[in-house]
């Protein structure tokens, strides 16, 4: 939620900062786009240039071309998801202090707002906006008139601010210099040859840059041309090391794509095998990313809980099948934001694994700490590098889907899945094989889909069509059993996040408790169907469900395995996806209903990367 950039450089007053924070912006705009705006210090030592628009990156792309800013040497940027005050012009960042000599600009939440803008009005200090931020920005401005640098300034002020935060700042007088801070909120240092970026993400500056350092908890960094200097707030140095961003500056780009989300859906093979690549050892052990739980603890545990929100719940959903299957531990998935506030039993023999493509939600944050507390080991199933859940957790398995910039899931969802399955195949050989021979064939099984994902891509027209005869429908249900079941949750979510249109995924068996109520005439359902190879009984029992919308009107879409002859006598239309193991299915039955939603919004005009209201990273709880 919300992106920053932050660029400093060693030659005289030119357009790179501009150009360094506009390229990060765009990269960034999927964390939010409800405003943007920059600053930047140029020659003049008074007042730094700054503009901002309400609305996408392009409105202030159009305000510069039509009132250019000045040669800089240091800029920060911003793209919003409003908070705090309406997506106005004015509570676009950045904010000025120090009548215009200094700018700041903040991702999260200021919760003691109220009580230090009254103490700031009482000294006569005016506000322009209705933002949080614009307090930390004169809160600022007074630290640097009493004397301060503007890096201590920012130690002093971040001591005084409750909430989440990620601050950048710039002074006019210090042209030089851009100082940050963070806390619950991230921001990640880039480093450079005579300059250094900051961003929230490292696609803001990975096109010039690929080395990276974190900044962590309440720390303050200050870039200069000539380095960077990390202190904590007290300001006591802090050495770090920096690493090496293993994603290329192509990744985050479309590749001939028309949008982020189509690119992305594409990608889901390479996401797939590149999570699974070089993961489980000759001894059948899992090599985590970072950190480690100890075999004895793994060995002891007697229950796990995922926590996670959105779509990587409904993965969570999927591996706990699967884990449960494997491993026979109780498994529970728990929506992040819900866990720590119902008292939940969690102790040492409770393993906690969250899952988040960002590595930034804060609820899953949250949920990460509450665990800790009372002493569970956690592992994090995460795609970001160097992000707060990484580096929070006890040990880490990346998935490796590269940057997902469309702000609804795709790529990470499957990444997610086949870690789930990664961590359910190492559980299972440590704590003694139940199931030997089904186990010894997972991997190479699990080899195979990435293939098999690519022909539901090539084989997608079908299903593309359709979606383009149902622009003008109002609610589409989804129904699945077992592992289908998540899977007709995330199509109904693809569909209300990228089309918004009202869309719903129920338990197939839960139709007849409620919502058969809502088939009427015409009503489109999709079903997905378990495989005829599986449990016989859960397919015959779908096609039942498939069979009862359809004699009360429903026109019946089904995604269905190759070769499942009884499919097609019950539905309008089959969409077939190749033969997996049962438990892996999600991992293809999925992707044609990505691509309907896709398809669907698609023709009905709206941006499917950026869909309203939504930001990809919430770092607000
Ligand atoms: C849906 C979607 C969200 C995220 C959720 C968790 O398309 O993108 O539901 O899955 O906000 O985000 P992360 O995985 O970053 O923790």
């Amino acid at each position: 939620m919300c992106g920053i950039v932050g660029y400093v450089g060693a030659g005289a007053p030119d357009a790179r900062p501009q150009g360094v924070v506009m390229g990060g912006l765009a990269r960034l705009e999927y964390r939010g786009y409800d405003s943007a705006g920059l600053a930047v210090v140029t020659s003049d030592r008074d007042r730094v240039g700054m503009r901002k628009k309400a609305g996408k990156l392009v409105n202030l792309e159009k305000e510069l071309a039509g009132r250019p800013l000045e040669p800089a040497t240091a800029a920060i940027g911003h793209t919003r998801w409003a908070t705090h005050g309406a997506p106005t012009d004015a509570n676009a960042h950045p904010h000025l202090a120090a009548h215009g000599r200094l700018a700041i600009i903040h991702n999260g939440i200021i919760e003691n707002f109220s009580a230090l803008r009254a103490e700031l009005q009482s000294e006569g200090v005016e506000f322009l906006s209705e933002t949080d931020t614009e307090v930390a920005g004169h809160l600022l401005a007074r630290e640097v008139d009493r004397g301060e640098s503007l890096a201590d300034a920012m130690r002093i002020i971040t001591r005084r601010l409750e909430g989440a935060f990620t601050l950048l700042a710039v002074d006019a007088s210090e042209p030089r210099t851009v100082v940050g801070a963070r806390r619950n909120s991230p921001l990640v240092i880039g480093l450079g040859e005579g300059e250094n970026f900051l961003g929230s993400d490292v696609v803001a500056f990975i096109e010039h840059t690929r080395t990276a350092l974190e900044l962590h908890q309440d720390e303050v960094v200050e870039i200069t041309p000539e380095g960077v200097t990390i202190t904590d707030i007290a300001g006591h140095t802090v050495e770090r090391e920096p690493y090496h961003v293993d994603w290329d500056a192509t990744a985050a780009q479309k590749g001939g794509f028309p949008t982020f989300m189509e690119k992305e859906i594409h990608d889901q093979p390479t996401a797939v095998a590149d999570t699974l690549r070089g993961r489980i050892d000759e001894h059948g052990r899992l090599q985590l990313d970072g950190g480690m739980i100890h075999e004895n603890v793994l060995n002891s545990i007697d229950k796990i809980i995922v926590v996670a929100c959105g779509t990587a719940a409904y993965a969570g959903l999927v591996g706990r099948n699967a884990i449960e299957h494997w491993c026979r531990i109780p498994v529970e998935v728990e929506l992040a934001h819900e866990f720590r506030y119902r008292d939940p039993v969690v102790g040492v023999k409770t393993l906690v694994v969250a899952i988040s493509q960002s590595g930034e939600t804060m609820d899953t944050i949250m949920a990460v700490r509450h665990a800790q507390q009372q002493g569970a080991p956690v592992i994090a199933i995460v795609n970001s590098q160097g992000s707060t859940i990484a580096r929070e957790a006890d040990a880490v398995l990346y998935t490796r889907a590269g940057p997902e910039i469309a702000v609804a899931s795709t790529k990470a969802f499957l990444a997610q899945i086949t870690a789930m399955f990664l961590l359910g195949i190492y559980l299972a050989e440590l704590r003694g094989n139940k199931f030997p021979d089904e186990i010894e064939s997972l991997l190479d099984q699990l080899e195979e889909i990435p293939a098999k994902i690519q022909r539901v891509l090539d084989a997608s027209e079908p299903v593309r069509a359709l979606a383009r005869t149902m622009a003008d429908e109002r609610t589409v249900l989804f129904l699945g059993r077992h592992v289908g079941y998540p899977v007709a949750m995330e199509g109904a979510l693809k569909l209300k996040e990228l089309a918004y249109i009202h869309a719903e995924g129920f338990p197939a068996g839960e139709l007849k408790h409620g919502p058969i109520a809502l088939i009427e005439e015409g009503q489109p359902v999709f079903i997905v169907l378990p495989s005829p190879r599986g449990r016989e009984s859960l397919h015959s029992k779908v096609i039942s469900n498939v069979q009862e919308v359809r004699a009360r009107g429903a026109r019946t879409f089904v995604i269905a395995e190759e070769g499942d002859t009884e499919a097609a006598n019950h539905a309008e239309q089959v969409f077939y996806v190749p033969a997996a193991p049962v438990l892996m299915t999600p991992l293809l039955s999925v992707v044609p209903l990505q691509l309907f939603a896709l398809e669907l919004a698609t023709a009905k005009g709206y941006d499917v990367d950026q869909p309203r209201n939504l930001a990809k990273s919430v770092t607000v709880e």
